[in-house]
């Protein structure tokens, strides 16, 4: 019988990526993670990267049925889904309990009755982080986001700003990172764009000024990988000298918007009209999407949008933890293919035969 034990001689364990089960195998007790919001675009992606290094993970979320597709990413009984609010203090609490670590990924981006930026990106942070202290845990991670700042315009990044300053409150040694737009197979930004590509014969983009000057580009942005963001996180649990510290997690390259709408373009074969508009369109448009049940943009994300989102040279980021930052060049057309025509795909299916 083999024993699947990470013990070390000083009794403390040490994590090494996961062997085979066999028949027969004991899982021997690993260091526990939970991760607040692990279900959502990030967190399954930091399930799988901990699942497979060894961790035992608890992922807290509402809603366990739409969570359910994380279990295969661990050995039995390895991946334990709790539900669980954040804005449920004696929840958290129970949630935390023996976790050596805990990520609190847990993020909205508009507002919807009590679901408000205060009650989840303050009051809820502050819920998890005064429970993991109160319970000893060793690391903690909170996700904030790049821009978040206390004067910004934008509620949304004012209130990540005051979660920062919360959970420092709370739990000083508290590692926080803040991302810039993340992308991936499953994320919002991307894709919507795609989609647009696919559905409407023009793809547009805001831009505080004449959009037919060399500035009138939009906004400029720097997209980072989902990959290297939970790389980073992960390092920062099993690695020293994070405690207390505040990440930005940028890619390679800045973009402004007509460079991604071309990008778009190029990768779902539409050869799309690319129009800027200005900011002012945004605005009113908002003041109409912003009631659909997901709203494609609420005025507080066109305030957002203004401000672009490249990291500042102030603080540390991917370079701290030995990570290249991967370029969106070689990812997004993985998967922004799926909006191409279907001729398209259907050539390319052949040619590869
Ligand atoms: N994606 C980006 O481009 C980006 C950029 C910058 C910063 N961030 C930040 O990164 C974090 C993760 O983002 P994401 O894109 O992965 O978010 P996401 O896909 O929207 O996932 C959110 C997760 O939180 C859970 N959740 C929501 N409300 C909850 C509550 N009250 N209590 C417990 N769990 C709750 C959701 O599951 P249930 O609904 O089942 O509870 C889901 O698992 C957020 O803090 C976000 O602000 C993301």
């Amino acid at each position: 019988m083999r024993v699947m034990g990470r013990q070390n001689r000083g009794g403390g364990t040490t994590l090494r990526p996961r062997a085979t089960p066999q028949p027969g195998d004991v899982i021997m007790t690993e260091k526990l993670v939970t991760i607040f919001g692990g279900s959502g675009f990030i967190g399954r992606y930091l399930v799988r990267r901990l699942a497979a290094e060894g961790w035992r993970v608890r992922v807290a979320v509402r809603d366990v049925e739409r969570a359910a597709f994380l279990r295969p990413a661990g050995d039995v009984g390895q991946i334990a889904i709790t539900p669980v609010s954040v804005s449920d203090a004696a929840g958290v609490a129970a949630a935390v309990a023996g976790a050596d670590a805990v990520v609190n990924l847990v993020g909205i981006l508009f507002e919807r009755g009590k679901r408000t930026f205060q009650a989840i990106h303050v009051d809820g942070a502050t819920n998890v982080a005064k429970a993991a202290a109160a319970a000893g845990v060793k690391r903690y991670v909170h996700m904030s986001a790049l821009g978040a700042d206390q004067n910004s315009p934008s509620a949304y990044a004012r209130s990540k700003d005051a979660g920062e300053m919360a959970v420092r409150a709370a739990l000083p040694a508290a590692t926080i990172f803040r991302p810039s737009v993340v992308f991936g197979t499953e994320d919002g930004f991307f894709n919507l764009f795609g989609w647009m590509a696919q559905v409407f014969p023009a793809i547009t983009f805001f831009t505080n000024t004449n959009p037919h000057t060399p500035s009138g580009d939009g906004p400029k942005f720097q997209p980072v990988y989902v990959g290297d963001v939970v790389e980073a996180i992960a390092q920062s649990l099993t690695g020293v000298g994070h405690a207390g510290k505040i990440y930005e997690l940028a890619g390679p390259r800045v973009y402004d918007m007509r460079e991604i709408m071309h990008i778009v373009n190029r990768e779902t074969r539409r050869d799309r009209w690319i129009i800027g508009l200005p900011f002012l369109i945004a605005e009113i448009a908002a003041l109409f999407l912003q009631f659909m049940p997901k709203p494609l943009l609420t005025p507080d994300q066109v305030k957002q949008l203004r401000q672009g989102n490249v990291a500042t040279s102030r603080r540390p980021g991917l370079a701290v933890f030995g990570i290249t930052p991967t370029t969106l060049e070689v990812v997004v057309p993985t998967y922004l293919k799926r909006f191409r025509p279907l001729q398209q795909n259907k050539r390319l299916r052949l040619q590869a035969r």
